[in-house]
């Protein structure tokens, strides 16, 4: 080969190697453990890194963390570390407890004693050589520090003067799945399950080994893996050996196993005639399967318990109460270490809803806190956060303060149910800091939510935290990319609930995204604005989520939460809105919190604007602590939450080149649908509540659409009228749908001035088969699509309506426009309108 031509192919290597981490399919498996290759500038702060790493002590979590160690080193590094069995003659990085280092170490002294699961990174010297020390007092805290150790190195701290001792708040951090033995997930919206298929333990576990993984980077030491709603198929026999191995996969990596079982198991699986929890025959039952369970799995975690709660069977059954159900299993699981979680989220769902006296809400805490001190010291009271279920906005369980004697934690949810099930972002680290930081005032003293779990306020051996996560078989786990930031937010606060939601948020966008300063400010800002968002084009002043509460949780169902009883109720009718829980009048409920929160909440005057609704009832004209009427916060939080949804859309666009493509593109097409989704919203909630209230929107938004042009008002071959039900979540009640045919065709004459055009078409998705739509103008066609994202329903109305965005048309006055709808399986290419607005151009093209 000739100087020249040898000279240009080390040029296109030296470009290829330049462009190797950006050609890298990014797919969001591993989430925040890339380990992709430091730029040169961040790698020179590394080169006095030691050659070798020495683990002193001998175990299946000691010998993960050494092999992470050098799986980290060598991603982002390039370098592959010695692994050695003892100390090297040089400078190494030495793991191990504090127990075997002291020997080999001298002068280990920790500032603060570690505690279980907590370590300290520093450097001293050995035998003469600088090394680097990751100690604890047990080997998953060594784990837990080599990932503390990785992370700082992706983030691009500094390892000098590295002396960073880090303790867990709280010793529960768990993680619950909803996953059933069949694969499916119940409320997960990411893929069926990684555990089960078939009633069967999955034959491959390796995306459980690499769950293990991404829990154990962030702290969480033990996982339920079975749905609340508990098959008691999976105290069988022989399915027992089957979760055996789905906890072979956790132990590398410290986390614990658990089931939630049927509290009727006795009965349903051990032939017995009575699931009464006194009956000895029950209790000696729950002991022998216990014992069978750890003789199988000897670091089994323990069970997690829902009963008397939507129709699950529970203690109320002999007349027993969750106390005596909860010991007489938490009893079986005391010898071998294991923990019981009883779920306090236990309410009667045939609520009788004309009775103004009758609160859901209320439930938790009239059932949990006459039993304070009744359960055993190895059970926990798991309470979700609010008293309702998940909402976007809901004040902080009373409960908290309502158990001193007795072990709680909190249950949080990371899937997305009620906030837009991971189609819209909704970073939700920030409203979990509100409701941990939060001052129940308990016995009238300084005790916030996170103190109180911990078990600090009122000297509890145990308590912690517990999130809903429902990761699925999708490659990226969650299925939205920026989804994964409430795993990884979760599992941070859980560990340090001192963090701030900007700490959270820049952490994981730098080992997500990468350290560019754009792209951090740009990512980190967008998730710490998207609960706001969410919450302001949904559930406005703490009314909750207006969503089908019947249905999936997902699009507008503003009635559905009414009349009937389930309990969710809003109580909006023409004069005004919210659920009055005030002490007098109301349900009471505000009267169950400690006697300050309770004032507070109680008056109107002292309720804080975003749960005015969720306590008081008030006329529509009722003048909120901001100035604003109720009904005119109604119409503008809707209206600003749909345009700073659209926002998001641009400032995404601005990352374009700065991340990897496949991401880019992903996080885009779900932004879009999410701005077309929170119009749907925003229509949906103003003109219910324009209709109800008939009072107008200052701003004479609500209600006038100039630029749509209604389906039903278009010229129509095939398509026929429908009535949409709710009537709100379709623009004017009514859409077009194609049936008994092959394809069907609507048009209409463009009548504006000529110039250049933004199309919307507002379609409906369902997910019963995958209509066809294309889009012409006069006879060009202009754009063509599938509606196969499979939404919740298989309806026209809120869940399935979406918008399809067609940029950059020129029209002239006289131009005809048709959209002909191709129907598949029970889908029939229905649609809305056409709305037209003039394109705004920019330097980046038309938006
Ligand atoms: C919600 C959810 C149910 C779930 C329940 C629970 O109501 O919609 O699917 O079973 O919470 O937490 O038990």
């Amino acid at each position: 080969m000739n100087r020249r031509r040898s000279a240009i192919l080390f040029g296109i290597f030296i470009l290829i190697g330049a462009t190797a981490e950006f050609s890298r399919a990014e797919t969001g498996r591993e989430a925040w453990l890339r380990y992709v290759p430091l730029d040169d500038a961040a790698r020179t702060k590394y080169e006095s890194l030691p050659a070798s790493t020495v683990v002193v002590g001998d175990s299946v979590v000691l010998h993960t963390a050494q092999q992470e160690l050098i799986r980290g080193v060598r991603g982002m590094l390039g370098r592959t570390l010695r692994a050695e069995k003892s100390l090297p003659p040089e400078a190494a990085i030495v793991l191990g407890t504090l127990t075997n280092l002291k020997p080999t170490v001298s002068d280990l002294h920790p500032k603060q004693e570690l505690s279980e699961d907590g370590f300290w990174l520093t450097t001293t010297k050995v035998q003469g050589n600088e090394c680097i020390i990751i100690t604890a007092a047990n080997d998953r805290g060594v784990l837990y520090g080599v990932f503390a150790l990785l992370s700082k190195i992706a983030r691009n701290e500094s390892l000098a003067s590295l002396n960073d001792t880090q303790q867990p708040f709280v010793p529960i951090r768990w993680v619950d799945q909803w996953d059933n033995l069949n694969g499916t997930i119940e409320r997960g919206y990411a893929g069926p399950s990684i555990f089960f298929l078939n009633d069967h333990v999955r034959s491959d576990l390796t995306r459980a080994s690499e769950y293990a993984r991404l829990m154990s980077s962030i702290g969480i030491n033990g996982c339920t893996v079975t749905n609340v709603n508990a098959n008691p198929g999976v105290l069988e026999e022989i399915f027992l050996p089957q979760l055996g191995r789905i906890a072979d996969a956790f132990r590398p990596w410290g986390v614990k196993l658990s089931v939630s079982v049927d509290i009727s198991s006795p009965k349903l699986v051990g032939g017995l005639d009575t699931f009464d929890p006194l009956d000895p025959r029950v209790t000696d039952w729950w002991k022998k399967k216990v014992d069978e369970i750890y003789q199988k799995i000897p670091d089994f975690g323990g069970f997690v318990v829902k009963a008397d709660s939507e129709g699950r069977p529970g203690p109320s059954s002999y007349g027993r109460t969750p106390a005596d159900a909860a010991n007489g299993i938490a009893r079986a699981l005391k010898p071998h270490g294991g923990i019981l979680f009883y779920r306090a989220f236990v309410y009667n769902h045939h609520l009788d809803w004309t009775d103004s006296k009758n609160d859901r809400a209320r439930a938790a805490y009239d059932i949990f806190h006459p039993l304070d001190g009744k359960f055993d010291d190895n059970v926990i009271v798991q309470i979700k956060h609010g008293p309702i279920d998940f909402q976007a906005r809901e004040p902080v369980s009373p409960l908290f303060a309502g158990l001193q004697k007795t072990n709680a934690a909190i249950e949080v949810q990371v899937t997305q149910e009620y906030t837009g099930q991971q189609r819209h972002v909704v970073f939700l680290p920030s409203m979990w800091k509100g409701v941990l930081d939060f001052d129940l005032h308990a016995n009238g003293g300084n005790t916030l939510v996170k103190d109180i779990i911990a078990g600090k306020t009122f000297h509890r051996p145990l308590g912690g935290f517990v999130a809903v996560v429902n990761v699925g078989t999708d490659e990226n786990w969650l299925a939205h990319p920026l989804a994964m930031a409430n795993l990884y937010g979760y599992g941070r606060l859980a560990w340090n609930p001192n963090l701030s939601a900007e700490a959270i948020a820049d952490e994981w966008t730098r080992l997500t995204f990468g350290n560019a300063p754009e792209v951090v400010k740009t990512i980190a800002g967008l998730q710490l604005a998207s609960w706001q968002v969410y919450e302001s084009y949904t559930g406005p002043l703490g009314a909750q989520t207006l969503t089908n509460i019947v249905g999936p949780h997902y699009g507008p169902g503003i009635e559905s939460s009414e009349n009937n009883g389930w309990g969710q109720w809003h109580r909006a009718d023409g004069e005004g809105i919210g659920m009055d829980r005030s002490v007098e009048i109301g349900t009471g409920y505000a009267g169950q919190y400690p006697e300050a929160v309770a004032k507070m909440y109680d008056s109107l005057q002292t309720t804080p604007d975003a749960l005015v609704l969720f306590f008081h009832h008030v006329p529509y004209t009722y003048r909120l602590h901001s100035g604003k009427t109720v009904i005119q916060h109604i119409y503008d939080a809707h209206y600003e939450g749909a345009e700073r949804a659209a926002e998001f859309v641009e400032k995404w666009r601005t990352l374009k080149g700065h991340i990897d493509d496949e991401r880019y593109a992903d996080v885009l097409s779900r932004l879009k649908y999410q701005s077309g989704h929170a119009i749907v919203w925003r229509d949906a909630i103003c003109n219910y509540f324009l209709k109800l209230s008939g009072i107008p929107d200052d701003k004479e938004r609500a209600g006038h659409f100039p630029n749509r042009t209604e389906a039903k008002a278009m010229q129509l071959e095939g398509y026929t009228s429908v009535e949409v039900t709710p009537w709100e979540n379709a623009s004017a009640g009514k859409a077009v749908e194609c049936t008994n045919r092959k394809s069907c065709i609507a048009s209409f004459k463009f009548d504006r001035a000529a110039g250049w055009y933004e199309l919307d078409v507002q379609y409906f998705d369902q997910n019963n088969g995958e209509a066809k739509f294309r889009m012409y103008v006069g006879d060009q066609l202009v754009d063509e699509w599938i509606g196969d994202k499979h939404f919740p329903s298989a309806k026209l109305g809120g869940d399935t309506s979406t918008r399809r965005w067609i940029s950059g048309i020129a029209l002239r006055p006289g131009d005809e426009i048709h959209i002909e709808g191709f129907p598949d399986g029970q889908d029939p290419a229905a649609f809305d309108y056409i709305e037209i607005r003039p394109s705004i151009v920019d330097s980046s093209g038309y938006r």
